[in-house]
C-alpha cells in the first residue's frame, strides 16, 4: 500500500484534488488516502460547497488555521500540519496549486524528509511581488515529483535546473473536474437564478491583493465595472478579501446601487462554471478560470499585468488587459464570442490527468 497524505486549503485547491484522490481509489487495495484541510478557507461558500459538490469525503484533519498574515499564516500551518504527518507517515504528501498551504505543507514534509508530489508544478508569472509566485518557486524546489499541466512548465522548471527525472507532464486536472461536473453544471441554468440571459452578461471575478488591497486600484475597478453595467449586465460574486476592501474604501455602495450590477456573495464551483459557460465574456484575475475559459471557449480578459499560465494565451481564449484598456479589450471580446471562435484544446486537457498522476505514483 502507498500511503498518501493530500493537502488542501484554499477554495483553487479544492477542485485539484477531487480527481486525484477519486484517481488513486480506482486502484483498490493499492493506495491508502488521508486527507487535511489546512483551514485556510472556511466560510461555508469558500470551502463546505465545494466538498458537497464535488463529492470530497470530508477531510481527516482540519487544521483549522483561519486567516493572518502571511508569516503567520504559513507558521500556524506548518506548527499544526507536523504532528498530523508524523502521526501517518506516508509514502507521499501531495500538494496542489500554489497557495500559503501548498508551501507551507511541502516545508514541513521535505524537512521530515517525506516525498512530496506537487500538482500543477512549474507554473511561473515571473513576478515576486505576486505571494502565490513566492509559494510555487519555493514548493518546486524541495518537491520530490513535479506533476506539470503544460510543456511551459516543464520548461521553467528545467531553466531552473532541476532535474529532468522529477518532472512529469500529466495534464490540467482542473480540466479532469470540469469535463465531469459540466453537464451538471448546464443543468442548474444559473444565469435564469440571477435573472440574465444566455450569451448577454459579463462574468466578474476579482480578489488579488494587487487590484482590490489599494484604495486606488479597486476604485478604479469599480468606476469601470459601473460603467460596464450600463451596456451589459454584469455578474459579480464578490470575495471575502474584495468585499472588506470595498467596505474599508467606503466603494460598495457605488457599485450595489448601479442598474445592471449584480453583486452576489461567492459562488460553488457548479455555478461558476455555469455562468462562465454562458457568459459573453468573463473578466477576472484567478487563475483556474483563465484556464476553465480556455476549455469552454468562452473569450477571457484577465486584469493583470502578467499570467502563469501562458498557454491561455498562446492557445487559448485569454488575453491580459489593463484598465486602461478594458473598454477596448472587452468589445473585442464580445465580438469574439459572437464569431463562435474556434480553438484547439492544449494538449493533454482530455479529463484525464489524475489517471496518469495514478499511474505515475505507481511506476515510483
Ligand atoms: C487565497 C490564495 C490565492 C487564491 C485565493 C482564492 C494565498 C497566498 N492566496 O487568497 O492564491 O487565488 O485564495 O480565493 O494562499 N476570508 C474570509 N473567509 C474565508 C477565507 C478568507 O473572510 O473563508 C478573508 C479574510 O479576511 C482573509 C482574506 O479573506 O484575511 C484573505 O484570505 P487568504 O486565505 O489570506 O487569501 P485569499 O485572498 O483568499
Amino acid at each position: 500500500m502507498i500511503k498518501v497524505l493530500h493537502v488542501v486549503g484554499a477554495r483553487p485547491n479544492f477542485m485539484k484534488v477531487a480527481p486525484v484522490m477519486r484517481a488513486l481509489a480506482a486502484h483498490p487495495g493499492r493506495f491508502l488516502q488521508r486527507l487535511v484541510h489546512t483551514g485556510q478557507h472556511y466560510e461555508e461558500a469558500m470551502s463546505q460547497v465545494f466538498f458537497d459538490e464535488l463529492e470530497i469525503a470530508p477531510p481527516d484533519e482540519n487544521l483549522e488555521v483561519g486567516s493572518g498574515s502571511h508569516a503567520g499564516q504559513t507558521a500556524q500551518i506548518m506548527i499544526r500540519f507536523e504532528p498530523v504527518l508524523k502521526g501517518f507517515a506516508p509514502d507521499w504528501v501531495m500538494v496542489v496549486g500554489d497557495v500559503n498551504s501548498t508551501m507551507a505543507c511541502t516545508l514541513v514534509a521535505a524537512k521530515l524528509g517525506v516525498r512530496v508530489a506537487h500538482v500543477e508544478a512549474g507554473l511561473r508569472s515571473f513576478d515576486r511581488t505576486m505571494p502565490e509566485e513566492i509559494n510555487r518557486l519555493v514548493t518546486d524546489a524541495l518537491a520530490d515529483l513535479l506533476l506539470t499541466p503544460s510543456s511551459d512548465a516543464d520548461e521553467n522548471l528545467r531553466r531552473e535546473g532541476i532535474s529532468p527525472d522529477r518532472i512529469r507532464q500529466v495534464g490540467n486536472v482542473m480540466i479532469d473536474t470540469l469535463c465531469r461536473n459540466l453537464e451538471k453544471a448546464r443543468a442548474r441554468l444559473v444565469h435564469r437564478r440571477l435573472g440574465v440571459e444566455p450569451r448577454r452578461f459579463i462574468y466578474v471575478t476579482l480578489h488579488r491583493p494587487s487590484n482590490v488591497d489599494g484604495r486606488e486600484s479597486l476604485s478604479a475597478i469599480v468606476d469601470c465595472l459601473r460603467d460596464m453595467a450600463k451596456g451589459l449586465p454584469v455578474v459579480f460574486p464578490v470575495h471575502p478579501r474584495t468585499r472588506q476592501r470595498l467596505v474599508d474604501f467606503g466603494l460598495l455602495g457605488a457599485l450595489e446601487s448601479q442598474p445592471g450590477m449584480k453583486l452576489i456573495v461567492p459562488v460553488g464551483y457548479l455555478d461558476s462554471i455555469g455562468l462562465a459557460d454562458q457568459a459573453s465574456c468573463v473578466l477576472t484575475d484567478s487563475g483556474g478560470l483563465q484556464e476553465e475559459t480556455t476549455f469552454l471557449q468562452v473569450p477571457c480578459l484577465t486584469l493583470r499585468p502578467n499570467t502563469e499560465r501562458p498557454i491561455t494565451i498562446s492557445q487559448g481564449s485569454n488575453r491580459l488587459t489593463t484598465l486602461g484598456t478594458l473598454r477596448a479589450d472587452l468589445e473585442a471580446a464580445i465580438r469574439r464570442r459572437e464569431s463562435r471562435e474556434q480553438l484547439p484544446c492544449p494538449p493533454l486537457w482530455d479529463g484525464r490527468s489524475a489517471e496518469r498522476i495514478a499511474d505515475v505514483l505507481l511506476e515510483r
